[in-house]
């Protein structure tokens, strides 16, 4: 088949009469091959979001890729609730000043931002190792944030990181911060199973493939943890399908996200069935 999915050659066979398959818009960018499923006449590329740190060298990526059997919309509620932290990945990024800490949802159109800011405390574990490598003192007292960006379809890009305290957070000069942003591209795949695009990219210590293959490797075992806790969620949600998701205060930015997806499919059938 060529690129438009008509059949040119088949051994044997005269293939002219073949029905072609259908074929979908691609952009192959930032390693990724990003597919347009819906109506291929309004494909357009510049509607893609933009990641300027793939192709910034003062930026390093890492990441991997796990076949997790759940909802992809359970992956969008955890990724937007990272109260779980303090419980899911407790030798970790936990802390249970996350718990105490309120955070803050706003809806920006079809995006959905869900903020944490914790100041005063001790980095955890894996943010006193991103001091360490970043020249910074493990001890010293930092202010901790957490932004997660939920954008439609499926993709969440979190800020994360840690600056000594008083120096301003998340705008603290680079000398004072380690700073990154999980990567989090989902791909739904069936009901109850999707493709989980997982990374870091991160602005201290370009250079360091020995940094960037430990963080791959602490970050793949913290989301391992995850995938655990969201395909026994998806089992238990199976087995019991009569019992319905709770909505509590913490889930804010995954019910907020979850009405955008909502409210674009509903539009999508209704253009379809309007066709
Ligand atoms: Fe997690």
């Amino acid at each position: 088949m060529d690129g438009t999915g008509k059949v040119v050659s088949m051994p044997g066979q005269r293939v002219r009469g073949f029905p072609a398959v259908k074929s979908y818009a691609v952009v192959e960018r930032y390693g990724f091959v990003w597919v347009w499923p819906g109506d291929q006449a309004k494909a357009d590329e510049a509607q893609m979001p933009v990641f300027s740190f793939f192709d910034d060298p003062a930026w390093a990526y890492g990441g991997g890729l796990y076949h997790v059997k759940a909802d992809y919309r359970l992956m969008i509620d955890n990724l937007m609730d990272l109260t779980h932290e303090t419980y899911v990945h407790a030798t970790s990024i936990g802390q249970p000043e996350i718990d105490e800490t309120p955070c803050e949802t706003k809806i920006d159109g079809d995006k959905v931002v869900l903020q944490r800011h914790m100041d005063g405390i001790q980095a955890p574990p894996f943010w006193r190792m991103a001091m360490q490598a970043n020249g910074l003192d493990p001890e010293a007292k930092v202010d901790r944030w957490q932004i997660c960006r939920f954008s439609p379809p499926s993709h969440i890009m979190i800020d994360v990181g840690v600056a000594l305290q008083g120096h301003g957070g998340f705008d603290a000069p680079a000398d004072k911060k380690a700073y990154s942003v999980v990567v989090d591209f989902i791909t739904p795949e069936t009901e109850t199973s999707h493709w989980y695009h997982w990374g870091m990219a991160r602005n201290f210590k370009p250079d360091d493939a020995a940094l960037t293959d430990s963080i791959r490797k602490g970050q793949g075992t913290i989301f391992g943890e995850d995938m655990e806790m969201l395909e026994r969620q998806q089992a238990n949600l199976l087995r019991w399908p009569e019992r319905k998701l709770l909505m509590l205060n913490i889930d804010s930015g995954g019910v907020q996200a979850r009405r955008v997806i909502d409210r674009l499919m509903a539009q999508e059938t209704h253009t379809q069935e309007a066709a």
